[in-house]
């Protein structure tokens, strides 16, 4: 299972230490929530955010996650910032079609991620357009929620509706509901607090590769 830990719950003064604390401990991705204070009432990182970690990292795939209502004016912005790939919701205006298309020929991994609310039928057309599926286990926007262990359910069900492609959990990930998540398939899980706060984030890393071992 491949760890990407959230910049999310960085320290906002201490980007850089922090971010660099989790290549250390050997994090295989950096995860980057964008919110634009629209879509969620938050507002948190930019592509120059995502520019300055790919100059910092630039061996360490950038996982963008867009939570915003108008992806579409940001696409190329992030993917010339460095992303590796870009996710977007569902359920934004438009048609995810049109955005999971133009982020591949980008260059970028196309993602789609679902809200709690947000079956995994809704994404079934899309599927095949997407190399990632984020399904939230909170309602975005905010760190540190509440891990809602009833969304461990799409990841089987976005295999039986033929998803070959990674599939990524993001929300209250910690390593007590991660047992749940490897059980049911997950490949990428997100983690924000569990691992920016941790005193050891390299030896939880090393436990929770055990967990998917
Ligand atoms: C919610 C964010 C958070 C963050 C992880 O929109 O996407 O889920 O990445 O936060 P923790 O791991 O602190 O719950
Ligand atoms: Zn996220």
């Amino acid at each position: 299972m491949l760890i990407a830990p959230s910049i999310l719950a960085a320290d906002p003064l201490n980007l850089g230490r922090d971010a660099r604390r989790m290549v250390e401990a050997g994090c295989d991705w950096l995860h980057v929530d964008v919110m634009d204070a629209h879509f969620v009432p938050n507002l948190s990182f930019g592509p120059d955010t995502v520019a300055a970690l790919h100059r910092a990292f630039p061996e360490v795939p950038l996982d963008v996650h867009l939570m915003m209502d108008n992806p579409e004016a940001y696409l190329r912005r992030f993917a010339e910032a460095g992303a590796a790939g870009i996710t977007v919701h569902a359920e934004v205006p438009g048609d995810p079609a049109a955005l999971l298309r133009e982020i591949r020929a980008l260059g970028c991994r196309p993602g789609l991620s679902l809200k709690p609310a947000t079956p995994v039928e809704a994404a079934a057309p899309y599927l095949p357009l997407c190399g990632l599926v984020l399904v939230m286990t909170v309602e975005p926007g905010f760190g540190g929620q509440a891990f809602m262990p009833e969304m461990a359910e799409k990841l089987p069900r976005l295999r039986q509706a033929g998803f070959a492609g990674l599939t990524e959990a993001d929300g209250g990930l910690r390593p007590d509901n991660l047992p749940l998540l490897v059980r049911k398939g997950l490949d990428v899980a997100v983690m924000g607090t569990a691992l920016l706060h941790a005193a050891s984030p390299a030896e939880d890393m090393a436990a929770i590769r055990r967990l998917g071992a």
